[in-house]
């Protein structure tokens, strides 16, 4: 049992940006001063050891492993597990055994957060996560096709038949601002209202589209003071809010 609240970043599309906001809302909560941990539950495209830059593996503790920690969050990956990017090839139960391991065997301690960053869809792990941690509520992130918003939507619908909570839509990759006033919507738009009419739940929050900035090195993440940051800092507020 994990001992904090517990957000799962969750889409029925892949590539619509989980990781990417799993990373930034643990970083502006913990800007907000609380404790929070990454658990990647993306189990065969794990990507949060790339985003957060980690390259070096968690130790144990009396057999009992020992998150790593990288810009203050603590983070457990199926990444830390295999060995030079192997892909794993596994069938569903030995899943459930991984989110049991990543939520049991992990010296978590008591955090305020916990992220799960969901694979993409409504699969095994999906199942598992909606039985194994009934206390996780949930934020369901789409691209503002309404394409998108419809594939996006089969995540809530199964969160709401398991009885999970969903907090709330997350529209990402929203618009463009260029110039910091003019904003293009360059990739459609109304996929987060529609889906969040769907649900009957709020659209907490319409991301920017981030120019990937060359300096960092982890272009994923926004950078202070950017449209992008300010809105992740808002957006965990409302968070916090609903826990
Ligand atoms: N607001 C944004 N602006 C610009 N690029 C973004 C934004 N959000 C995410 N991206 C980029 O989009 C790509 C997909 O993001 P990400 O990997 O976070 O999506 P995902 O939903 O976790 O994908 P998957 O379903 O494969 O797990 C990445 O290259 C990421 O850097
Ligand atoms: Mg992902």
């Amino acid at each position: 049992m994990l001992k904090g609240n517990v957000l799962a970043v969750t889409s029925g599309k892949g590539g619509v940006g989980k990781s990417s906001m799993s990373v930034n809302l643990a970083l502006a909560l913990q800007e907000l001063g609380k404790s929070v941990a990454i658990i990647d539950l993306d189990i065969y495209g794990f990507s949060i050891p790339k985003i957060l830059d980690i390259d070096y593996k968690p130790k144990t503790f009396n057999g009992k492993i020992i998150p790593v920690e990288s810009h203050g969050i603590k983070v457990m990956s199926m990444g830390f597990l295999v060995k030079d990017n192997e892909p794993i090839v596994w069938r569903g139960p030995m899943l459930g055994k991984m989110i049991q391991h990543f939520t049991e065997d992990v010296l978590w301690g008591e955090l305020d957060y916990f992220i799960l960053d969901m694979p993409p869809g409504t699969g095994d792990v999906a199942l598992d996560m909606h039985l194994m941690i009934p206390e996780s509520k949930e934020i369901i992130v789409t691209t503002p096709h309404k394409a998108a918003a419809f594939v996006a939507e089969r995540a809530g619908v199964m969160a709401i038949k398991s009885k999970h909570e969903v907090i709330g839509v997350v529209e990402n990759m929203s618009y463009f601002l260029p110039d910091g006033v003019q904003k293009y919507f360059i990739f459609g738009s109304g996929g987060g209202e529609v889906l969040a009419d769907q649900l009957h739940v709020d659209l907490l929050a319409q991301l920017p589209i981030q120019e990937p900035a060359e300096s960092s090195e982890t272009p994923a993440i926004a950078i202070g003071g950017t449209p992008l940051h300010r809105e992740y800092m808002n957006l965990a507020k409302v968070i916090d809010s609903k826990f």
